[in-house]
């Protein structure tokens, strides 16, 4: 007789059954070769995370009907990969245009009832308030897991607004913005659960800037603690670069430092009280 099954309270993982989940990464490095693609999902989106960080995290984090809550959503890859994994999604998103084109991506028998986007600035009040309105419309009082992929400060400019975080007029006040935008998530979040930061660094004339690990110590100082940091790589991105690799690398060598391959996923958790 199969025995009963065995999950824990965030999770639909059958314990019982652990050695049937191979293709769940327990590992802190994520060596992807490439990025997954159909089922929804293109690479449309100068800035956008490989479908993968989703699938991973969802299936670890989440169970069947929860509700996944992005306040970076970009060009959708949460959304959509929620609704493949049977899951649910609030989306936020700067960009009314970008909320317009993942509109578009979607079933348009869900929107509005398993996924709601929201144009807002993910720092303001108005903001939280849709997204409360939102859960409520879906029968739930929290989300039950946040993922916060920000604009990795100044590396891609994504618009024009003051409240693009990609806008931050220094490295202090982009990490202002951004915890901001954790405490929200925080807040919005049901406690005993996850929240995901996708984040890398950058150089800035010839300094090293850990932005990973300066956001990781904000979300620390909203509530958070640390679980994991997991180093993934970019190798998918980076195909048919080959000319600007080696324009790269005689650089890295010249200038002595390092082409960064990698980007954190740092896995958070909520304390339950
Ligand atoms: C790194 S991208 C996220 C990409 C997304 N994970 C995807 O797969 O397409 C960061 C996004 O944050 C948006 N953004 C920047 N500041 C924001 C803010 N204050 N509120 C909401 N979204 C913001 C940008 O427009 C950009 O689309």
């Amino acid at each position: 007789m199969d025995r009963p099954s065995k999950t824990k309270p965030w999770s639909d993982i059958d314990l019982n059954r652990w050695r049937d989940y191979d293709h769940v990464l327990t590992d802190s490095l994520w060596l992807f070769s490439s990025r997954a693609s159909g089922d929804g999902h293109k690479l449309d989106y100068h800035g956008n995370f490989i479908p993968q960080i989703v699938t991973q995290t969802l299936t670890r984090y989440t169970k069947a009907g929860e509700v996944v809550l992005d306040v970076f959503l970009g060009s959708g890859t949460s959304a959509i990969e929620a609704l493949n994994l049977g899951r649910r999604c609030i989306g936020v998103e700067l960009k009314p245009d970008l909320i317009e084109y993942v509109r578009g991506k979607l079933p348009a028998d869900r929107l509005g009832t398993d996924v709601h986007l929201i144009v807002g600035d993910s720092t303001s009040q108005a903001t939280t308030d849709a997204v409360r309105a939102a859960l409520t419309a879906m029968g739930e009082t929290h989300a039950h897991l946040l993922m916060l992929h920000p604009p990795y400060h100044d590396i891609i400019h994504f618009s024009d607004r003051a409240s693009d975080l990609s806008n931050a007029p220094d490295t202090d006040a982009f990490l202002d913005m951004f915890e901001t935008v954790a405490r929200r998530g925080y807040d919005l979040l049901a406690p005993g659960r996850f929240a995901v930061l996708v984040i890398g660094d950058k150089y800035e004339k010839g300094e090293l800037i850990p932005l990973g690990f300066w956001c990781m110590e904000r979300v620390n100082r909203v509530g958070f603690k640390t679980k994991a940091i997991v180093v993934k790589n970019i190798e998918g991105n980076e195909r048919g670069k080959g000319r600007s690799n080696n324009l790269w690398r005689y650089r890295a060598l010249a200038g002595g430092y390092y082409i960064f391959k990698h980007e954190y996923v740092i896995i958070f958790r909520k304390p339950e009280r």
